[in-house]
């Protein structure tokens, strides 16, 4: 029996766009899993000096964020992930509130109920120089609630952990994006 040429054609480009959409979607899936490491660089807002940089690395126990703060006033500083990538504002202020995707109330980062980006405070010695080491199970770097693209900020007071809706930490010092970094 004969085949249409015609037949044999549709059959020939079906195919084709099969194979096209399920490479398209195995990419997809192959390239969120691939993020194993984030870093955010945190530039002074207008009228301060705070620099530092932030890292955000995958291990078996969950997101290690590892900072290294410079030129803040000694003692305690909110530190937290919010909303927006966006450092554009002078003020900080266009990074938006804490990030929580999980409609939850500020907290501190040891509380079950907490915003994804409570991360509380750094604490800066005499010199100024703050370092904050901690891993924490509800960053992630995957899907609908990934902290990619979001943003940093330290503040110029102490984050209380308790009041609504940010911890009453004061103006937004220094800002950063949180973007990913090679592994
Ligand atoms: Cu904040
Ligand atoms: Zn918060």
């Amino acid at each position: 029996m004969r085949i249409p040429k015609t037949i044999l054609l549709v059959i020939f480009i079906s195919a084709v766009f099969m194979v096209a959409s399920v490479c398209a979607v195995s990419a997809g899936q192959t390239d969120g899993a691939e993020i194993n490491k984030a870093v955010a660089v945190l530039h002074p807002t207008q009228g301060n000096h705070v620099s530092g940089t932030v890292y955000f690395s995958r291990t078996p126990k969950g997101i290690e964020v590892k900072a290294d703060v410079m030129d803040l006033s000694p003692g305690r500083h909110g530190f937290h992930i919010h909303e927006f990538g966006d450092c554009t504002a002078p003020d900080g202020t266009s990074a938006g509130g804490h990030f929580n995707p999980e409609n939850q109330p500020h907290a501190g980062p040891d509380m079950a109920k907490r915003h994804v980006g409570d991360l509380g405070n750094i604490e800066a010695d005499n010199s100024g120089n703050a370092h904050y080491d901690r891993t924490d199970t509800l960053l992630k770097f995957d899907g609908r609630d990934s902290i990619i693209g979001r943003g940093v900020i330290v503040h110029g007071g102490v984050d209380d952990l308790v009041s609504q809706p940010s911890g009453n930490a004061g103006p937004r010092i220094a800002c950063g994006v949180i973007g990913v970094a090679k592994d």
